[in-house]
């Protein structure tokens, strides 16, 4: 990275249940080649001299094992842990409400996407400081159609227009905290939070992600994890 992207905060929503893993234990804490799925998220941004900050979220039922997840990872970088809400979208807004007051420049980043690297999350900041706003995406692979509650399809959508988004989501800090607090104030919900930033007018840029950066969801994700991790350790 050429020029100082200010500083740096990253968000890690880690405060959600796991539900569609349907195992006894959260999905964040599910070993991949013997490392679990958060360590290894919580990692890759540690590493990087870039980011100055980074704020875990957890459920209060998680605190200790995310607390002691942390104290093994030995981190020296400035690590802090705020507790979540009952959606994503009160995760990250409690986790933003936490961040520096130094802070220029935030990420979020889905603490179940152990994948992402370098490269992704430094694209990401650049995208943040010369657009305000961006998102790591990849060109869907598959057709995308639109349909009704039936299951008939209604309109067949252009495939070369068409992203799959993921995070890391950088934002300049201001434009992401007016976002968030917009959104509340409107009671809106949306899916990711690159889509309340588009919801104020602003342009949002997304910026080359990967197809193994992909986001531990269900039993099938930890087969496939198995066989990402091979080509990262
Ligand atoms: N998340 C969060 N707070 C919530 C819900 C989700 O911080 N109330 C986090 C999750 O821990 C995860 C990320 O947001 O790292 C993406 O959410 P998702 O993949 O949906 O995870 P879960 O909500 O845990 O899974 P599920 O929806 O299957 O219960
Ligand atoms: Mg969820």
């Amino acid at each position: 990275m050429t020029k100082d992207p200010g500083f740096v905060s990253v968000v890690i929503p880690a405060a959600g249940k796991g539900a569609r893993m349907e195992s006894s234990i959260n999905k964040q804490f599910e070993c991949i080649k013997g490392i679990p799925v958060l360590a290894r998220t919580i990692m890759v941004f540690a590493e990087i001299p870039e980011v100055d900050e980074i704020i875990v979220v957890c459920a209060e039922s998680d605190f200790a094992k995310i607390q002691a997840l942390l104290s093994d990872l030995g981190l020296r970088k400035g690590t802090k842990t705020v507790t979540g809400g009952s959606t994503r979208q009160e995760s990250v807004f409690n986790g933003i409400k936490s961040c520096s007051a130094k802070s220029d420049i935030l990420i979020v980043h889905d603490g179940a996407r152990p994948f992402v690297t370098r490269e992704i999350i430094l694209r990401a900041i650049r995208g943040a400081r010369e657009f305000g706003a961006c998102c790591a995406g990849v060109p869907v692979k598959d057709t995308i159609k639109t349909c009704d509650e039936s299951g008939f399809i209604l309109k067949t959508l252009k495939r070369e227009t068409l992203m799959s988004v993921q995070t890391p989501q950088a934002f300049k800090y201001r434009i992401i905290k007016e976002a968030y607090e917009k959104a509340y104030d409107d009671e809106y919900f949306g899916t990711d939070d690159i889509s309340l930033v588009e919801r104020l007018g602003i342009k949002c840029k997304i910026v080359a992600g990967s197809y193994d950066n992909i986001k531990i969801t269900t039993k099938e994700d930890l087969i496939l994890a198995d066989l990402i991790a091979g080509n990262y350790t």
